[in-house]
């Protein structure tokens, strides 16, 4: 098989549509929205009668009978005004577990190889990575993680704000604290760093005009501010390196691609907006105004490119970058994971990038937004003192509160196991709370809920994982290769469900939605925990103990593959 189920339905129906003479009608499958409608519905055909002044159950007929699911449904039948209800067999069900168990990749077919520019964490080096990051860190993490596993071949951006007027201070200020000579614990605190750096700038004017100096010798590319701004950098990138390997993130040195990069093309991307006629000048400043994009007085609105002192902007460098990754990484698509506050900005870049060639029409540029992170008063996420958590600490209290909660329920475990699962579970936690809502939306942190051991948390799906691994420590010998044979409804529906993995994995890379994959597991974990209640697995015997087993087997690697993808490890014993 090399569709998912839903694109297997789809095809099938489609051709039974266009073979009833409804060419190019969409089948619209969808799973059942009650288990009396069976396992999947399509629902195009009203829309497809409609369209063509057909009766849609008249339409429904036909596409029924020229429909070929054989092999495959067992039961097709109309419902409603035109609704068409596919029930699979139980056949084809335990022939896809069985397929999915012979394959490396659990079944799940590869769509064609794009190459996909992910932009990432991307934190400002000024200061310390504070949880807006984590969250693009976290997501966008699992996005590279899918879209591997799909095949497609990632490029990460650490698209990392390392250029402007901040860094003129800071290294200022780094040769001062050389001469005080604490440099290295100066430079700990990353965040009291640049506090101490700004107040020498705010109250010293002789300190803010060599922090000025500084900014101009950087940019014209002055060897020993160059060396204090790269040392500066190294040790911020140092900073950011502990928070990615305490996340189990993939990010490299090699992966950083930072705003200094673009700085000698911004002034060439100006000039060629200007050639384009896109760029005017307007109040002193070069800007594009986009029809699409216009103000409540239905003007258009402006989108500034260069600064009336000549200075760029964030926007000039993000339009510098959308050529490289068209251009030189020749991507086929790019996401920009990145504060859903961005919108706007990420909407106006993108139309200005294909207005003006940037981008082929043929790559796809898309925002994948997400909310802000609340604490459990509902306002921004911030320490009892209301200054930025920071991200180092925010973890080290994952491990620290997952550890007490281990220790509560292995009293005896060594010292050294429990720490283990502390940091699978703490970890595993943080990524999965932020992982399961839909990006878009705000969301609330909280400790408690997130380390749950019900509700769809990391830990109970970490827990269902270990759940049936100590099945198969029980298990002296079994036949992994018996038939699989599904005749209680609790094993057909487990294995429906295990069928549908290939679908949340593509609807993920699809829509760029991680929470989808989080809501699946979650759904297989409780078809699992119903079919473990109603079918005895290790007290049953012969070939329906072995069938059983097969499902069991797949559902753990179900659990441990989709877990893996969202970057979230699982655990032998916990
Ligand atoms: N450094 C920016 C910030 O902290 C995020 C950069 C996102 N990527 C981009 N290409 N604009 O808000």
């Amino acid at each position: 098989m090399k569709q998912t189920l839903t694109e297997l339905l789809d095809s099938r129906v489609s051709a039974a549509l266009a073979a009833a003479g409804c060419e190019g009608a969409p089948a619209v499958i969808a799973p059942a929205g009650r288990p009396e409608f069976g396992d999947y519905q399509a629902n195009g055909v009203m829309a497809a009668a409609k369209a063509r002044k057909m009766n849609p159950r008249q339409l429904a007929t036909e596409v029924i009978g020229k429909l070929d699911l054989d092999g495959i449904a067992s039961k097709v039948e109309i419902a409603g005004p035109g609704f068409i209800n596919i029930t699979l067999s139980p056949e084809y069900l335990a022939s896809l577990v069985s397929a999915a168990q012979d394959d490396a990749r659990l079944g799940v077919p590869m769509p064609p190889v794009e190459r996909v520019v992910v932009d990432y964490s991307s934190p400002n080096l000024a200061k310390e990575m504070h949880v807006g990051h984590l969250r693009s860190t976290i997501i966008g993490d699992a996005l590279a993680r899918v879209l591997r596993f799909l095949g497609h071949e990632v490029i990460a951006q650490n698209h990392v704000g390392d250029w402007g007027t901040q860094f003129g201070m800071l290294t200022a200020y780094l040769i001062e604290a050389e001469q005080d000579g604490d440099v290295s614990i100066a430079l700990n605190d990353l965040e009291d760093f640049y506090r101490r750096a700004k107040q020498r700038f705010d109250s010293d004017e002789g300190f803010a005009s060599r922090a000025r100096e500084y900014v101009v010798k950087l940019q014209g590319g002055d060897a020993q501010v160059n060396a204090l701004w790269q040392r500066f950098l190294d040790i911020s990138l140092h900073h950011c390196e502990a928070v990615y390997a305490k996340l189990g993130v993939g990010l490299r040195r090699e992966d950083v691609k930072g705003e200094s990069a673009y700085n000698d093309d911004l002034p060439v991307v100006v000039a060629d907006l200007q050639a384009k006629g896109l760029a005017v000048q307007s109040e002193g400043a070069q800007v594009v105004f986009l029809d699409e994009f216009r103000n409540k007085e239905g003007e258009a609105q402006a989108y500034i490119v260069q600064k009336q002192d000549g200075g760029y902007l964030y926007a000039t460098t993000d339009l510098a970058a959308v050529r490289y990754r068209a251009g030189t990484l020749k991507a086929d698509r790019s996401l920009y994971v990145v504060d859903a506050r961005q919108g706007l900005h990420f909407q106006q870049m993108f139309a200005l990038s294909y207005k003006a060639g940037y981008a082929p029409q043929t790559m796809k540029l898309e925002h994948v937004g997400f909310g802000v992170m609340l604490g459990e008063d509902g306002k921004p996420f911030k320490t009892r003192s209301g200054t930025t958590v920071k991200l180092a600490d925010l973890l080290e209290e994952a491990e620290q509160r997952a550890f007490a909660l281990v220790s509560e329920k292995n009293a005896d475990m060594i010292e050294a196991d429990r720490r283990v699962i502390a940091s699978a579970v703490g970890i595993g936690a943080v990524k999965y709370a932020d992982l399961s809502k839909n990006r878009n939306s705000d969301y609330v942190f909280s400790w408690d809920s997130m380390l749950a051991f019900e509700g769809n948390t990391a830990p109970y799906l970490q827990y269902a994982y270990t759940r049936i691994s100590g099945v198969f420590r029980k298990v002296d010998g079994w036949n992994a290769s018996a038939p699989v044979v599904l005749s209680d409804s609790a094993e057909r529906l487990l294995a429906l469900e295990l069928a549908r993995f290939a679908d949340a994995v593509h609807g993920v890379a699809r829509d760029a939605m991680p929470h989808y994959l989080c809501a699946y597991l979650y759904e297989l974990a409780g078809q699992f925990m119903r079919f473990y209640e109603a079918c005895p697995v290790l007290k049953s015997e012969g070939a329906v103990r072995d069938s059983r087993l097969r499902l069991c087997r797949l559902t753990a690697d179900t659990l441990k593959t989709g877990l893996g993808l969202l970057g979230i490890q699982v655990l032998e014993a916990m």
